[in-house]
């Protein structure tokens, strides 16, 4: 694991980092299982999270053995109206919804110096983070549809680093997902995890939730 003082960076996921979204995906995605007759598990609802779009249809088909009862028109339609419901929530969302401590960690990193960029498979990200008010602290986001390999390929966080250009040894990468864990470490960068630690087990750094996350007890799980 890098040094606390080689860190020049970090380089978030945005759903169940930033804000409580990965609930709003479990539940669209919940609806659309249901649908293909597909058995909802807490391995699947946690295995969908940090997963593409398309990549999460496949995964719950899978799931409910039904891959091949569908034409890929009729899966970009469960996609599509996975993703309309799943809009339906994020419209009514407000800086409420950022989740606890982020707003302050993140004056605390910019007052600090460090750099700042968004590394979520989401292609709503732009919009989340303007009904939570915090596009302005993005300046840099990676964009998904660049990617030829999603979670857990290292792409997209190498994509982060470089938009701030930083090495990958100078950077954090923050999950709440082990697809998204395992990418940050595949990319070289320090790996903090939040949420269920036996699910982010491979994490260098974990928090049970986003409160605890603060530069001190950041650089207290390194040194
Ligand atoms: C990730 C979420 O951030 O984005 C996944 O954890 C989601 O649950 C993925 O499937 C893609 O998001 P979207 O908004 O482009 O469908
Ligand atoms: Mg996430």
């Amino acid at each position: 694991m890098a040094k606390f003082s080689d860190i020049k960076g970090f380089v978030f996921d945005l759903d169940g980092v930033i804000t409580d979204t990965s609930v709003f995906h479990s539940q669209a995605w919940h609806q659309v299982a249901d649908k293909v007759g597909a058995p909802w598990s807490k391995e699947l609802e946690d295995g969908l999270k940090g997963i593409s779009r398309m990549d999460s249809l496949e995964m719950i088909l899978k799931a409910g053995n039904v891959s091949d009862k569908y034409t890929d028109d009729e899966k970009v339609d469960l996609a599509t109206e996975k993703n309309t419901n799943y809009l339906k929530l994020v419209d009514q969302m407000t800086p409420d919804n950022i989740l606890p401590g982020i707003k302050e960690f993140l004056d605390d990193l910019k007052s600090n110096g460090y750099l700042i960029s968004l590394a979520s498979a989401s292609k709503n990200a732009p919009k989340v983070l303007s009904k939570l008010q915090l596009a302005d602290y993005f300046p840099e986001i990676v964009d998904p549809k660049s990617l030829s390999k999603g979670k857990p390929d290292p792409e997209i966080y190498l994509k982060g680093a470089e938009l701030i250009n930083l090495n990958p040894e100078q950077c954090i990468g923050v999950e709440d997902a082990a697809a998204g864990v395992e990418s940050i470490n595949a990319a070289n960068e320090t790996s903090i995890g939040i949420g269920d630690p036996q699910v982010l087990s491979a994490a260098d750094v974990k928090f049970n939730d986003t409160s605890e996350m603060t530069l001190a007890n950041i650089k207290n799980q390194m040194d």
